[in-house]
């Protein structure tokens, strides 16, 4: 057993405005006990006499915060090559330097590489969970579940189905891409915390066939999650409508593969119709807000408010490599920013609402992570608001949870992570400098 003991604070419910202080539980002197993986008691420091007496470790990190690890619903991992790559809109930098590194993903050897470095990042930033993009190719699926195999982190992703629009080395065929989908669900899906996503990546570059092939697909393994990309650019939304001129609008594709659900989580939704939105609320889609990537990108301004008051609903996500970060600190500054300009506010609780309970209600894994509570799994981040002299300094001024918060946000990164746990175990500290 072992107790950390620190500021802990996890949310119970949505925030609804700044003042809602019943969304979270806040213990100043507070512990987290963790036995074989999992959270046993989460209460006051005092409260801890049954696991002290019993041998438990005590990792003090007073005066720290203690909240469950973040969880980014969005991350393609064979771009860790291509962040800040400078290049004009959405498909010009897709077709100029991700579609050219992707294809290096048939080396089973460069895919393990970068998947090493790529869990490495997750948990020097404080992330214990993603939903992630892998190459058009197998190897790449293997990498990157055998490698959050070896750090045990609870790991969605999926091969990207793709049959067009893209070079000859990025291509499978409707019948391969089923094939290799299926297998790599038989193969991983259930296997210890691995979660398989079915995984067409974005209208333009799958035929109607492949399409078919996905819905196929869904209705075989209906429990899968499904991951892919709608309406982020204007040009790709004209090219995705020149492709599939009888279906109505951007979304009316995917609604027409059967593609849409609670399980379904769709990149940017920046540029929807009002009919689109409807259809998104309807299905419980998820809509998965990523402002790093469309600020980098300049894809749009996502319209949080618009899609939150139609009942839509909202994740956010880092987005790395169109997103320039891998810090969900970093992400929702770039949030806050974005709706400022769109004259909406994010509160900071709601930020961080967003980072832990938040994603993890949008995953459908609400009853596993995002809260630090008895039986959950101890998926923890530990965040200094002191990381930087910078930061040190602000924070005599600072005198509220809100107001620590959003300095986290502002100015935080990962050198504000002091620590990453995936079910129970210490990370960050033991990776290599
Ligand atoms: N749309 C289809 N593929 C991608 C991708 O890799 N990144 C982004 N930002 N948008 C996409
Ligand atoms: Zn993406």
């Amino acid at each position: 057993m072992r107790i950390l003991r620190g500021r802990v604070l996890s949310f119970i419910s949505e925030p609804q405005g700044r003042d809602d202080h019943a969304c979270y539980r806040y213990i100043e002197d507070g512990a987290v006990v963790i036995g074989d993986g999992r959270i046993v008691m989460v209460g006051e420091w005092s409260e801890c006499g049954a696991a002290l007496e019993a041998g438990a470790e005590i990792v003090d990190h007073r005066p720290h915060l203690i909240m469950a690890g973040f969880i980014d619903p969005h991350i393609h991992f064979p771009q860790m090559q291509v962040i800040g790559a400078y290049a004009g809109e959405l498909l010009e930098w897709l077709n100029t330097y991700t579609f050219v590194e992707e294809q290096k993903f048939h080396d089973p050897g460069h895919s393990t590489r970068i998947a090493s470095r790529f869990f490495d990042e997750l948990i020097r930033h404080g992330t214990t969970t993603a939903a992630a993009y892998c190459s058009v190719h197998p190897e790449s699926v293997d990498a990157f579940f055998s490698e959050a195999e070896k750090r045990n982190m609870l790991m969605v992703g999926g091969k990207v189905m793709m049959d067009r629009n893209a070079p000859p080395g990025l291509c499978d065929t409707p019948q391969s891409g089923y094939d290799d989908t299926k297998a790599g669900i038989a193969r991983w899906h259930g296997k210890g915390r691995a979660h398989y996503a079915i995984t067409p990546r974005f209208a333009i570059t799958s035929t109607h066939e492949q399409m078919a092939m996905a819905e196929a697909l869904a209705r075989e393994f209906p429990d899968l999650h499904i991951q892919t990309h709608v309406s982020e650019n204007l040009r790709e939304i004209e090219f995705a409508n020149e492709l599939y001129p009888n279906y109505g609008d951007y979304v009316g594709i995917y609604e027409k593969f059967h593609l849409l659900g609670p399980k379904t989580l769709l990149g940017h939704c920046i540029h929807l119709s009002h009919r689109e939105t409807e259809v998104l609320a309807e299905t419980r889609s998820v809509a998965v807000f990523c402002p790093t990537s469309n600020l980098f990108i300049g894809s749009g301004l996502f319209d949080y408010e618009r899609l939150h008051q139609r009942g839509v609903r909202i994740a956010s996500a880092t987005d790395v490599g169109g997103g320039s970060s891998y810090s969900m600190l970093r992400t929702m500054d770039e949030g806050y920013k974005v709706m400022q300009l769109r004259g909406q506010r994010l509160t900071p609780f709601r930020s961080f609402y967003h980072l832990t309970l938040g994603n993890a209600r949008a995953m459908s894994l609400d009853d596993r992570i995002g809260t630090l509570e008895a039986g959950k799994e101890a998926d923890i981040v530990v965040l200094d608001s002191g990381a930087t002299p910078q930061m040190k300094l602000r924070m005599e001024t600072v005198d509220s949870l809100e107001q620590e918060l959003f300095l986290l946000q502002t100015c935080g990164d990962d050198r504000a992570i002091v620590e990453t746990y995936v079910m129970g175990e210490p990370l960050k500290s033991k990776l290599a400098a």
